[in-house]
């Protein structure tokens, strides 16, 4: 897909726009803020106001047929793989709740000596090697093994679960929907947790999957498949995010010489690994695209989305929203607070993410070791290459050389 066309369509298919989505999102946030592709039959908002404000209009954009665009995770049973993400309230809210007791400030700080100590430990093994792939030796690993250690999946058991993981969200080139070892891949990973959870209702441990089992509000508790369905969605939601995250840092940060100086110069800055993190989850955002089922017409800027319609949430074209952000292309990591303050990039509303501080924390972890660890770093963006998936943004190769202190 190019600008040069005098009206683009937003495909999320398309490997052109997945490459570059920026201009399509730029030419339609000026010429035709409510979008219809009306092959697809999908309707797309991309700018920042109407976009918050979707965020907060449940009764009207409703996550009950689920987020994704793929077809096949579409309807009205997508609750049963996504939990809340594919329920609106009050349902939503008293297992939100429910749920949220995992993700207590106190619960996510816990993680933290962990966190670091799976960072120290992948990232010795890439400072050894020197030369690696920042995504399959490093960033692919940490958020997932992250997540097991929340739940509590035994260490031995921690790298059949991330491989498992990596099956379900893995795409090939072509493929539009969920395949076959997707789908199988998903089924283990339930068996897997149904296990788990029958285990804790016998043996209750200190981890996530016993406090989701043991959480109570107004005398009502979990069931055992309303627990495995929020485990799967953490899997989904928190897994590849993230490590679409890191690999978006280090390559974005590598095309900016002055600002990698800024970082990585003299005795390293960890001051700056914060405002590099937002920066980045501002400019190129790993979930770029949520979909959601309308609940009555929508009617804005001239033009009518009908009831019943799917609608694309384009939060990557609300982070490059010139009324909102200065020079919205530029890539800055000294970018006014402030601005930085008004990223979409977690969502907004009653389904903002439950793991945003969770995120952040393992971003802010893992590159400040960087920073503390390597004089250096330089990325192959030639070599690198991006997954084509219509439902995260990221890279699946990302060669990294590093010198270290
Ligand atoms: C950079 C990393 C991440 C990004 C960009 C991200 C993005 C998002 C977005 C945009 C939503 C809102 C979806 C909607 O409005 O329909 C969301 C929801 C959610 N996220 Fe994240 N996420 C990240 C990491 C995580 C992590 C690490 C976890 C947990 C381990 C997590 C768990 C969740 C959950 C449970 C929800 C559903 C909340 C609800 O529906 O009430 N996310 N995330």
């Amino acid at each position: 897909m190019t600008v040069a066309q005098s009206s683009p369509v937003l495909d999320p298919y398309d490997y052109g726009f997945q490459a570059d989505p920026y201009p399509v999102y730029a030419w339609l946030r000026e010429h035709e803020p409510l979008h219809h592709n009306p092959e697809l039959d999908l309707w797309a908002l991309t700018r920042h106001e109407d976009i918050a404000v979707a965020l907060r209009s449940d009764s009207v954009y409703s996550n009950s047929y689920g987020v994704a665009i793929e077809k096949s995770a579409w309807g009205p049973d997508a609750h049963k793989v996504m939990s809340i993400l594919g329920m609106d309230p009050p349902r939503q809210n008293r297992l939100r709740s429910l749920v949220s007791r995992g993700f207590t400030p106190r619960r996510v700080h816990n993680l933290l000596p962990r966190i670091q100590e799976l960072t120290d430990r992948y990232l010795g093994e890439c400072l050894e090697m020197g030369s690696f792939d920042w995504i399959a030796d490093f960033a692919g690993r940490l958020p997932m093994d992250v997540i097991s250690e929340m739940m509590g999946v035994p260490e031995e058991d921690r790298a059949e679960v991330r491989r498992q993981a990596d099956i379900v969200v893995h795409r090939e080139d072509g493929v539009y929907d969920v395949p076959p070892a997707g789908a199988e891949a998903s089924l283990w990973l339930v068996g897997y947790y149904m296990d788990m959870v029958a285990q804790r209702r016998k043996k209750p441990s200190d981890d996530l999957t016993s406090a989701l089992i043991e959480a109570e509000i107004d005398g009502e508790r979990l069931s055992d498949d309303d627990v495995i369905a929020f485990l799967f969605l953490m899997v989904v939601a928190g897994n590849e995010t993230t490590t679409k995250l890191l690999g978006h840092a280090a390559f974005h940060l590598t095309r900016h010489p002055d600002q990698r100086e800024l970082v990585f110069g003299g005795a390293g800055n960890t001051d700056l690994v914060a405002p590099w993190v937002e920066e980045t989850l501002r400019f190129d955002t790993s979930s770029q695209l949520l979909a959601r089922y309308l609940l009555q017409d929508v009617e804005l800027h001239g033009r009518v989305a009908p009831q019943g319609s799917k609608l694309l949430l384009c939060l990557g074209s609300a982070n490059r929203d010139e009324s909102v952000f200065s020079r919205p292309d530029e890539y800055d990591i000294t970018r006014d607070q402030d601005e930085l303050a008004k990223i979409l990039s977690f969502g907004g509303g009653r389904h903002f993410c439950l793991g945003a501080n969770l995120a952040r924390l393992e971003a802010r972890v893992a590159l400040t070791a960087l920073v503390e660890r390597a004089r250096s770093i330089e990325v192959d963006h030639d070599a690198s290459r991006r997954v084509h998936s219509v439902n995260v943004r990221g890279f699946a190769v990302e060669p990294m050389q590093v010198v270290p202190r």
